[in-house]
């Protein structure tokens, strides 16, 4: 059976998971936020209190299962979704997603799982690392200042309060770092459609998106990252 895969790319607060979740809804595909994974090992790694610099303590991985049921992400059977969000998650999972040995388990983890299905896959590295040869790649950007009050109204509606100044700093921190890490950094493939989000509504992205896959697009909010 020929399956559809549909990659969306690009930096913390772009509208990746909100806008992929909604794409997968419309065409009924499966979401996966890969991002939900390495906050997923990153939070376990923290309860098992192991070296988070240690590439060698990640050894758990391979104990550890993850499945995702309607967009949730299920570690170890338990619905982690809200505490994968907290500051100290976020803080530290730039670092604990750029080690080799974390991204080789975690992308074979997002392979397997895109096998044989129609999905939406977001994250960093999807369209030129995990999924070379998907149908659709997108890379979503906006300005950092968007991205910023994205998260903390985000965040307000999860009731979790962190000064914006103080998100906009930390959104800089993780750019640099996912972007400046030797292993897969965050780019986009070079066959990716850029959207730059900052000034578009969510519905509006996510038309953008679905006439591009019904082949109907005209081309005005995007565009290659082929140069
Ligand atoms: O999308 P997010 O903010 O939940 O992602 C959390 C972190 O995971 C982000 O700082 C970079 C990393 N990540 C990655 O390296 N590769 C991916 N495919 C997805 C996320």
């Amino acid at each position: 059976m020929a399956t559809t895969q549909i990659a969306i790319d690009g930096p913390a607060g772009a509208g990746k998971s909100t806008i992929a979740k909604l794409v997968a809804e419309l065409f009924k595909y499966t979401y996966i936020d890969t991002g939900a994974m390495y906050r997923a090992i990153t939070l376990k790694a923290m309860r098992l209190n192991v070296e988070l610099n240690d590439e060698d303590a990640f050894d758990f991985l391979n104990q550890t299962s993850f499945d995702y049921e309607n967009g949730v992400l299920f570690m170890d059977s338990v619905d982690v979704s809200r505490l994968i969000r907290s500051r100290e998650v976020s803080n530290n999972v730039s670092l604990v997603s750029s080690h080799q040995r974390v991204r080789e388990i975690l992308v074979e983890r997002q392979r397997a799982i895109a096998h044989h299905k129609n999905v939406v896959m977001d994250g960093r590295d999807i369209g030129y690392n995990v999924l070379p040869n998907a149908d659709f790649k997108f890379f979503l950007t906006a300005n950092v200042a968007t991205r910023a009050k994205r998260r903390f109204l985000e965040n307000a509606q999860n009731g979790i309060h962190i000064p914006l100044e103080d998100l906009k700093n930390e959104i800089i921190a993780r750019d640099d770092f996912d972007s400046n890490r030797t292993i897969t950094p965050l780019k986009p493939a070079e066959d990716a459609i850029v959207i730059d989000t900052s000034d578009m509504k969510i519905e509006d992205v996510v038309k953008t998106i679905e006439s591009i896959v019904r082949g109907e697009n005209n081309h005005e909010n995007e565009s290659s990252a082929r140069r």
